[in-house]
């Protein structure tokens, strides 16, 4: 009865995986936010180093890993694969359950799968500061501490909600020698003019991004960091599915349902797309994204040409949006309140090849804790909502007399997320679902796009 499956240092991907390169269409173009035509790699250039807007716009199946970011990668993967026999005992299905654990580092998330190249990148082409945004901190947390193996100073705009929330998380950002402030902030006009319209505005993640653009586009040593939604992203996360296929295949079993959480997509892409791939090639593999019934972007958004923030500085890209004004409530995922969607992802979702499921955070959490009961790690609310969707599914199969092998991947662990498990448990996590009227109020403002 093994319970994990390991690989060695010599194992960690040696390139990341492109999807575009197996998609049955090209990707939509991306459109400049003041001409309205397509962007091209000068437009990007203040904002990121040339070699992330050539991932940005790249084609081919397979991209090297460089040699430097192996190296630190080292630090924290290959990540472990466990089967949850515990948990599949404890909810009493017949089902398998794998899970990958991405956790294990002190940013406590996969994050840093990205922020470790995008550091290496931004140091190769001589640029010394970062600005970025975080909703709960988890990718502030790996920005800092990328930004920290490469010399680089690093900005942190957090989503006001999460900085009361979760003032570890800015402690571990400063830690690592990160200046974080709470967003909408006093430090950029974005800010301003929204505090002097909403003082009490609880942020978003899409505020936060406009801050940081605007911080970045003003001053020339400084790029902007993105932590999940861009392609580029969603490509260095592969090496999550890379891994998990091998150990998939160690545990003497192939996935019929893949599974990730969906705030922006960089997790759920990156365990998810590898085994795209083997899709795309005719084999029978569900691919199930799981999101917040609060900010319920997949399952209930439109896929249309929107900002990917509220003030309208960033490119404009086709993706499932809830609208670049909607403001998702305080819920303590914090990590997938967020408007728009990875449009990799979005597109895959349109055509069919992904599904998508919202859930409501007192389900998520009563998921959670069944899981930390049985299999020790305390997850991240996000992760929850994986786990969630894997016990759903288990419990679905069981009803249908069949038995499934699902996996989903354990974005992170939940040990700077204490106060919304007190929360849960003292019966104070107030469940919110967004109205078809509220959605509709704010998809009003698409931009307009003709090609
Ligand atoms: C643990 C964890 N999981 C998931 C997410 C959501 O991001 P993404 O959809 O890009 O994976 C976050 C974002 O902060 C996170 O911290």
């Amino acid at each position: 009865m093994q319970t994990k499956f390991l690989l060695t240092d010599s194992q960690i991907p040696k390139a990341w995986y492109n999807v575009v390169a197996d998609m049955p269409n090209p990707p939509a173009p991306v459109i400049h936010p003041g001409t309205g035509a397509p962007v091209g790699p000068e437009d990007l250039a203040p904002l990121f180093p040339m070699a992330l807007i050539e991932q940005e716009v790249a084609s081919q199946r397979f991209i090297p890993i460089p040699e430097e970011v192996l190296e630190l990668y080292a630090l924290h993967r290959p990540s472990p694969l466990y089967r949850a026999h515990r948990l599949e005992k404890s909810i009493g299905t017949r089902s398998k359950i794998f899970y990958k654990y991405e956790g294990n580092n002190s940013s406590g998330s996969h994050k840093l799968n990205t922020a470790i190249p995008q550091a290496f990148y931004n140091m190769k082409a001589g640029r010394t500061r970062i600005a970025t945004e975080t909703g709960a901190g988890q990718w502030g947390s790996a920005m800092a501490i990328a930004g920290s193996f490469f010399g680089l100073e690093v900005k942190v705009y957090m989503v006001k909600v999460s900085y009361g929330q979760k003032p570890y998380r800015r402690m571990l950002m400063e830690t690592y020698g990160a200046t974080v402030v709470p967003s909408p902030s006093r430090d950029t006009n974005t800010g301003r003019a929204i505090l002097e319209q909403d003082p009490d505005c609880n942020g978003s993640l899409g505020i936060a991004i406009s801050e940081a653009v605007e911080d970045a586009a003003q001053r020339a040593d400084t790029s902007y960091a993105l932590g999940s939604v861009l392609n580029h992203v969603i490509l260095h996360q592969t090496v999550i599915g890379l891994e998990a296929k091998e150990q998939m295949a160690m545990a003497g079993y192939y996935p019929d349902i893949v599974i990730g959480c969906h705030g922006g997509g960089s997790n759920f892409a990156g365990i998810a797309f590898p085994f795209y791939a083997d899709k795309a090639a005719g084999k029978n593999v569900r691919l199930v994204a799981a999101e917040p019934a609060s900010c319920p972007t997949l399952t209930k958004g439109v896929y249309a040409f929107d900002f990917g923030d509220t003030a309208k500085l960033t490119p404009i890209t086709k993706m499932y949006t809830l609208g670049h004004s909607f403001m998702p409530a305080g819920i303590h995922a914090g990590g997938l309140r967020y408007h728009g969607a990875s449009p990799l992802v979005s597109q895959l979702v349109h055509e069919g090849a992904i599904e998508a499921q919202a859930y409501l955070q007192n389900a998520v959490f009563g998921s959670a804790i069944t899981f930390a009961r049985s299999e020790g790690i305390l997850p991240a609310p996000e992760s929850s909502h994986a786990i969630h969707a894997a016990v759903i599914e288990a419990k679905r199969a069981d009803e249908g007399g069949v038995e499934k092998t699902i996996l989903f991947n354990l974005s992170g662990h939940g040990f700077l997320d204490l106060a919304a498990y007190d929360d849960y448990t003292n019966g104070r996590l107030v469940d919110h679902e967004h109205s078809e009227d509220n959605i509709q109020a704010v998809l009003g403002n698409l931009p307009k796009v003709s090609l």
